[in-house]
């Protein structure tokens, strides 16, 4: 065993992390419910990956051999499931990358490299996810566009005539999302594409879909989107693969530089175990997608009413109803930090994030929250919720009941009665 080197601190952080798993125990039932981040990957998708892995198709996909020809095979498979499903014309349309993350870097920066001289003016919205927001502020730092975020409403929505308002001869690139990550606000996403495209046809639109796919119609053609972004984690595959669609005829120059495989715009050799997965995760979250949209509802709904029943002092974060998405509940419980609920909760074996689900390791406010009015006391005490098909409604029922013990538990140490009466 090699000496631990405390310049380092090597063998310490783990240690301490196994400390903290040590003390944690087992809880008498576990409910994943951060699906925000990630999940667990379910034994048919983990099953489709493992052949590609040593059996067939472990080769390079550009290289012409057996192996290399096997994993062009699901490469292709892949897309092609991905241009039916989001009714594109080609599958030279659908470009890999390995994250989320990364499809919208290139979507963003690819565009704004390629757009240099065509107009100033980028607009996104308050709520992007922040590998959208970076991205074009990164380019308006090295490139000198300006960014413009368009405000939401208090549930989270782009107002169309706002939009109008933002949109001029200098704008080459709207980016607003299909669905909100951490509030579950659906766009009107046709109707942002309407005004910003009559406000300026030369603007190309993109969308960040990672929180949509698998839940609302996505068809390009009726959105007429130009770009939309997908992420294999958010739909129960495997980290480590995404996707962006560009509509033939955009271009863009990529932002990262390498050699190229068969991926036109992203360089490195593409995750082919990883995209096996994607392929299993897309027939099987597509396979009955109407019953499944209705039964997740029903949960969410269980879920959001049996908590604001249960929990006083408590609100609900983005819209009720059909404008949310089916598989998000966002609550914020006053005078509780979200951090420590979080940890109270893993206890009884609930499993969520707070606050901002992808930068709950830093403990600033979410700038969703923040966008739509929350204060910061209220952003911070905001836990989201994620289901799926897997969740069972003895499930949502158990955190019914372990929310409010959870909360109770933090409040009573805490003083929150003396504290200034919540926002009526
Ligand atoms: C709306 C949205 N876009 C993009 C991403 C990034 O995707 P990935 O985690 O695959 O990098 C996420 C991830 O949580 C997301 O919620």
């Amino acid at each position: 065993m090699p000496e631990a080197n405390p310049r380092v601190g090597e063998y310490v952080y783990a240690a301490k992390v196994r400390e903290l798993l040590k003390t944690h125990g087992e809880p008498p039932k576990e409910v994943y419910l951060d699906l925000e981040n990630s999940g667990l990957v379910p034994p048919e998708v983990v099953e489709a990956m493992l052949p590609y892995f040593n059996v067939r198709g472990y080769g390079h996909p550009s290289i012409t051999h057996k192996k290399g020809w096997e994993a062009l095979e699901v490469l292709y498979e892949t897309k092609e499931i991905l241009t039916k499903t989001l009714g594109a014309r080609d599958v030279e349309e659908v470009e890999f990358t390995h994250s989320g993350t990364e499809a919208n870097n290139l979507a963003v920066l690819g565009y704004l490299f390629a757009a240099r001289g065509r107009g100033r003016k980028v607009i996104v919205s308050a709520v992007e996810h922040l590998s959208v927001i970076f991205p074009a502020e990164f380019a308006a730092k090295l490139l000198g566009y300006e960014v413009v975020k368009v405000p939401v409403d208090r549930e989270g929505f782009v107002n169309p005539e706002l939009l109008k308002q933002y949109v001029d001869r200098e704008t080459v690139l709207v980016s607003i999302q299909a669905v909100n990550h951490e509030i579950g606000t659906v766009q009107p996403l046709r109707d942002l594409v309407d005004v910003a495209k009559s406000a300026n046809p030369n603007v190309v639109f993109h969308t960040d879909a990672a929180d949509a796919l698998g839940w609302i119609p996505l068809n390009v053609a009726d959105l007429n989107v130009d770009m939309v972004t997908l992420s294999s984690h958010k739909i129960g595959g495997p980290r480590g693969v995404g996707a962006l669609y560009v509509r033939d005829g955009v271009r863009l120059e990529p932002p990262i530089r390498g050699q190229l495989s068969g991926e036109r715009l992203w360089p490195g050799v593409e995750n082919v175990p990883i995209i096996a997965g994607f392929k299993r995760a897309l027939e099987l979250e597509f396979e009955d997608f109407d019953w499944k949209v209705s039964y997740v509802k029903g949960l969410r709904d269980k879920l959001i009413h049996g908590l604001l029943d249960r929990v006083p002092e408590t609100i609900v974060n983005g819209p009720l109803g059909e404008k949310r998405v089916a598989n998000n509940a966002n609550l914020s419980f006053l005078y509780v930090e979200g951090e420590a609920l979080t940890v109270e909760l893993s206890m009884r074996g609930v499993y969520v994030s707070s606050g901002s689900a992808c930068s709950s390791r830093i403990l600033e406010p979410s700038h969703v929250l923040l966008a739509i009015g929350r204060k910061h006391e209220e952003a911070h005490g905001s836990i989201l919720f994620k289901l799926s098909r897997h969740h069972k409604p003895e499930d949502v029922e158990y955190v019914i009941e372990s929310v409010p013990e959870a909360v109770s538990r933090l409040r009573a140490l805490s003083s929150w009665r003396s504290a200034p009466s919540p926002p009526s």
